[in-house]
């Protein structure tokens, strides 16, 4: 299978499975301890169920949408991961081109391969910025100045990773050893497009890397760093920090990885704008809900106040159709551009995100939703909708 015969997210997955080393596909596609939340994604979509509404004008469909101000083709957005590099050399810069060819929002991770400068520098699109606080908190500052000056119009902050989850696929293929071990060596070597493709991108990394380290030039994070910024304690994000940050932000601030309805008020309270429900597809704390069964309990504390968006687990362009109607403002996708990213670089990510959209538009049709606006409640069944009644008088 090529990438132009793939037609769905599922197939896309199939072609980076086959394209990557077993260790980078487990690195992409794994998550948190028995992977029970992973699942669970992915088996809470399934789960849930359409209630067409028939007769509705669908001849023409408006997927667009606007969010914070700025209209977007549709509300289908990429969530920032930091491994893109080990998928493809191109990373960040093929997807922010593929997401502002799409005309869809991209989130680009703190611990991404390429400067955010340069990524910015490389896109027209909307580009939102995820944050990770740096282990010294003196550097939030200049770090926030940099987002703002390169252009990012959104940032989020990362609140479900105080420590790193327990990514047992990782240590079992010891993923971060150095040296590399050697079975890890054996399996690139058995993959020699990706390792013609690492090693290239390797090289050209470490020519940008001297240019980045003269005095005032920006430089991305090292793999040292990296790890010390995503396992360090010091990244516990507290109350405090989001005040902060939001005295130093003047765009749209959000946080990403809230899993409960109750911290809403207080949210509100700090001048957040918004909300990623999320569980870090599965990647951090093993034996939370999945994120379409906590959404409407969000959505609902939120009461319009925050803007709620949704990831983890979507691979179906039916899957934003349900996520929308249970009141999500957009969706992440992050492994299934990963997939994109691995067969095909960024055409491989711009077909991906092409087929999502079309699922979406057949299955607005399909739901009798002419616009975004149009799915609501009314459409699905089987959701985890949290009770308005207190549980005595139930
Ligand atoms: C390989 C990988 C790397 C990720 N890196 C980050 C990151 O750097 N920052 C972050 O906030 N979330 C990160 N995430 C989580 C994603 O932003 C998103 O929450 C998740 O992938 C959504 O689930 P999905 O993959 O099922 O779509 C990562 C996810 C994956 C799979």
């Amino acid at each position: 299978m090529r990438v132009q015969g793939a037609i769905n997210v599922e197939d896309f997955r199939e072609l980076a499975r086959r394209r990557l080393p077993r260790a980078v596909f487990d690195a992409l596609e794994g998550g948190a301890g028995d992977e029970v939340s992973l699942r669970r994604n992915r088996t809470a979509f399934d789960r849930i169920e359409f209630r067409p509404r028939p007769l509705a004008d669908v001849a023409e469909r408006d997927l667009s949408t606007t969010v914070f101000g700025e209209r977007l083709s549709m509300p289908i957005m990429l969530a920032p991961t930091g491994a893109g590099r080990l998928a493809r050399s191109s990373a960040e810069i093929a997807v922010a081109r593929a997401a502002a060819r799409a005309d869809i929002v991209y989130m680009q991770s703190t611990v991404a391969a390429f400067p955010l400068e340069e990524v910015a520098a490389c896109s027209t699109g909307t580009l939102w910025y995820q944050l990770y606080l740096p282990p010294d908190r003196a550097e939030v500052d200049n770090l926030v100045r940099r987002i703002a000056a390169a252009g990012y119009r959104a940032l989020a902050i990362t609140i479900d990773t105080p420590v790193l989850g327990n990514r047992e696929r990782d240590t079992r293929n010891r993923l971060m050893s150095r040296p590399p071990h050697p079975r890890t060596l054996l399996q690139g070597a058995g993959k020699p497009a990706w390792a013609a493709d690492f090693i290239r991108g390797k090289v050209d990394f470490m020519r940008g890397q001297l240019g980045a380290g003269r005095p005032g030039s920006p430089s991305p994070l090292s793999l040292d760093q990296t790890r010390a910024t995503i396992t360090s304690s010091s990244d516990c994000v507290t109350w405090k920090d989001v005040e902060r940050i939001r005295s130093l932000w003047e765009g749209p601030l959000l946080l990403k990885g809230l899993m409960r309805g109750d911290e809403c008020d207080r949210l509100v309270e700090l001048g957040v704008d918004g909300v990623v429900v999320s569980n870090h597809g599965g990647r951090q704390l093993d034996g939370v809900p999945a994120t379409i069964d906590i959404l409407p309990e969000v959505v609902d504390a939120a009461a319009r106040r925050l803007t709620v968006f949704l990831d983890g687990g979507v691979r179906r362009g039916n899957d934003v159709a349900k996520a929308l109607a249970l009141g999500a403002a957009g969706v992440f996708v992050g492994r299934p551009y990963l997939y994109g990213l691995a067969a095909g670089s960024e055409a491989g990510v711009l077909r991906v995100i092409e087929l999502l959209r079309v699922e979406f538009d057949r299955a607005m049709a399909l739901l009798g939703a002419a616009t975004v606006a149009d799915l609501d409640r009314s459409l699905v069944s089987g959701a985890r909708i949290p009770s308005t009644l207190s549980p005595s008088a139930r």
